[in-house]
């Protein structure tokens, strides 16, 4: 069995007055291998805490996670996990960074490097092999962050608003570098974003989320990713039913945060 199963996840968070968070309830998703999907949803509806889940950094309060037919138990590298920002080893060079996971692994040299060396051209760090990562761009440095993921040879990549600390021009160049890499890798990849164009670009599947509590709200299956392999990306948005599906995701969302806010007003 090849493979996710996100499997009735329910995560209560209880505060130290008394009182609980109900981060996430009663959801369950199934996700195939080479699968990309992304996760959009209001501030506080979960998603965050689902990744760590997922990553085994959280245990449930119930349900469970099975990848490849067993179920995840901690954090193991064949699930990799990219961050925002800011968990590179500063340290390092760029290639002692990629080689970091298969050396800790005891991989032999000529064999990581070799690994390495192919990685650090697909995602365009060749040139920038020896700097130190204090020497690099943010965009650079998620490009390292990214190389150093695969380099674990990951089953399931998640991503937690990998993008989202880039400029706006930076940021689509890199939309267009994971959409290679997830054709190049055959990786399944999950990628929680706050940017709907982003989450319509970078999701073959899309699933929007509900707060309080926190729960899977709608899916869609969108055509936009396969497209985005191939094409630019400004053409992608072009596409009539990219404006139309981007237009009602935007609504769903907004909807969802004015009832937030009504809420607390009220409170
Ligand atoms: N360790 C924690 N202790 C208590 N509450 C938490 C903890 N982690 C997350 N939460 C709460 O769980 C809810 C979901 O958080 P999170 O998963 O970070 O949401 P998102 O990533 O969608 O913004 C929020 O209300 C948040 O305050
Ligand atoms: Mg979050």
């Amino acid at each position: 069995m090849t493979g996710l199963s996100i499997e009735n996840i329910s995560m209560r968070f209880d505060l130290p007055n008394g009182s609980f968070v109900q981060a996430l309830k009663d959801v369950s998703l199934d996700l195939g291998k080479g699968e990309l999907m992304s996760v959009l949803g209001p501030s506080g509806c979960g998603k965050t805490t689902l990744l760590n889940i997922v990553a085994g950094f959280l245990a449930p309060t119930d349900g469970r996670i099975v990848l490849n037919g067993h179920t995840v138990q901690g954090p193991n590298a064949e699930r990799g996990m990219v961050f925002q920002q800011g968990a590179l080893f500063e340290w390092m060079s760029v290639r002692e960074n990629v080689e970091f996971g298969p050396r800790m692994k005891g991989t032999p040299v000529s064999e990581r490097r070799q690994s390495a060396d192919h990685l650090l051209e697909i995602t365009g760090l060749k040139d920038f092999k020896d700097k130190a990562i204090y020497e690099l761009s943010g965009g650079m440095q998620q490009r390292v962050a990214l190389a150093r993921c695969l380099a674990n040879d990951p089953d399931v990549i998640l991503m937690d608003e990998p993008l989202g600390a880039l400029d706006a021009l930076t940021r689509e160049k890199m939309q267009g570098l994971v959409l290679k890499l997830w054709k190049e890798t055959g990786k399944t990849i999950i990628l929680i974003t706050h940017s709907v164009e982003e989450a319509l670009l970078l999701g073959e599947r899309l699933l929007v989320m509900a707060p309080r509590p926190g729960r899977i709200h709608r899916e869609y299956r969108l055509p936009f990713a396969e497209l985005g392999v191939d094409q630019d990306l400004r053409e992608v948005k072009k596409h009539p039913e990219f404006g139309k599906t981007r237009e009602e995701i935007l609504s769903m969302i907004w909807e969802m945060e004015e009832e937030i806010m009504g809420r607390t007003e009220d409170a």
